[in-house]
């Protein structure tokens, strides 16, 4: 039995969907009440509330995630202590946590830090593990990023452009990413005590992509360009993180594990052929 956390998020979602696809058992946790299979209550910040279930756990894939709010730091590294005394416990063949492409480069804000010391708890644990870097995800289940930029553009026809947009984005599909996390329970002679970086198929700068997104919805847009000072006095940490480049090498999971990021056009592509279908 695979013990996914955070299954009803962006990501989480996915995986148990390819963990389905690929007739793996699984039993994943959310915050809801009530639950039901193969979801389970839990709070994950509360070492009683973990399952305990009578069949052998041989995986944990830990997904879950507080993005912002405060405490953000505490909480992560809270649950992550928490995943790794549970997979101890069990004890835990395979221990997979999705960590950020934030925590490759120096930033400081409170979630970009808790991924980076989630990893090194991980590594120290003496569990055997994988750590997977996604950069931002896109999906049409998205609420948060780049679904929620070209939401703006198509309603607000607005783009608001952080400092000259001149900085470069790889934005990686959700599905990719879900798709890496399976092959590594899958082949995890390959994957075992690596850290895995994943972005998307295509690099682009961010006012590139945020034309490309105006093309795809055929909405007109203006630009707006805001200064990093002014930003930095509202949301310093935040803008940071979104605007400081992380660009990933995916060449050990194209060799390794066959996964071949898609790219963010091919993905727009798609979305403009059925967003005009729905208009006809
Ligand atoms: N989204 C991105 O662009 C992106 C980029 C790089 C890395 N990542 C990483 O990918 C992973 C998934 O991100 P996501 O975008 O899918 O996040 P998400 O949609 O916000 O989902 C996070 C999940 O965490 C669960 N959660 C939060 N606090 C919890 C707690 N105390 N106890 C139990 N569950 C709790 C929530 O469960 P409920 O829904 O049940 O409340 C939620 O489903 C995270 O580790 C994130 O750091 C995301």
């Amino acid at each position: 039995m695979i013990l996914l956390t955070g299954g009803r998020g962006l990501l989480g979602f996915a995986i148990a969907a390819s963990l389905s696809k690929h007739h793996l058992a699984y039993c994943a946790t959310t915050t809801q009440v009530p639950a039901e299979h193969p979801f389970v209550s839990c709070n994950l910040l509360n070492p009683e509330a973990y399952p305990s279930g009578n069949e052998p756990w041989d995986a944990v894939i830990h997904c879950a995630t507080h993005l912002q709010g405060g405490g953000t730091y505490a909480k992560n590294m809270r649950m992550t202590e928490n995943v790794i005394a549970f997979s101890k416990k069990h004890p835990v063949k395979k221990l997979i946590f999705i960590s950020s492409s934030n925590a490759s480069v120096p930033l400081q804000d409170e979630y970009s830090r808790s991924k980076k010391d989630s990893e090194k708890m991980i590594r120290e644990s003496g569990l055997e593990y994988c750590i997977i870097r996604p950069t931002i995800m896109f999906s049409e289940r998205d609420k948060k990023n780049i679904f929620k930029m070209m939401q703006l553009l198509k309603t607000f026809h607005v783009a608001m452009i952080p400092g000259n947009g001149e900085y470069r984005l790889q934005p990686v599909w959700v599905d990719d990413v879900a798709d890496l996390t399976v092959q590594c329970l899958l082949k995890w002679d390959l994957a075992k005590n690596q850290v895995l970086a994943i972005g998307g198929g295509e690099t682009l700068e961010f006012k590139e992509m945020i034309r490309r997104m105006g093309s795809a919805l055929s909405a007109f847009y203006i630009p707006v360009y805001m200064p990093l000072p002014l930003l930095d006095l509202v949301a310093r940490d935040a803008i940071r993180s979104f605007v400081t480049e992380k660009i990933m090498d995916n060449s050990a999971i194209e060799s390794k594990f066959n996964v071949h990021p898609r790219t963010l056009s091919s993905w727009l592509e798609e979305f403009r052929l059925v967003d005009k279908k729905q208009a006809s």
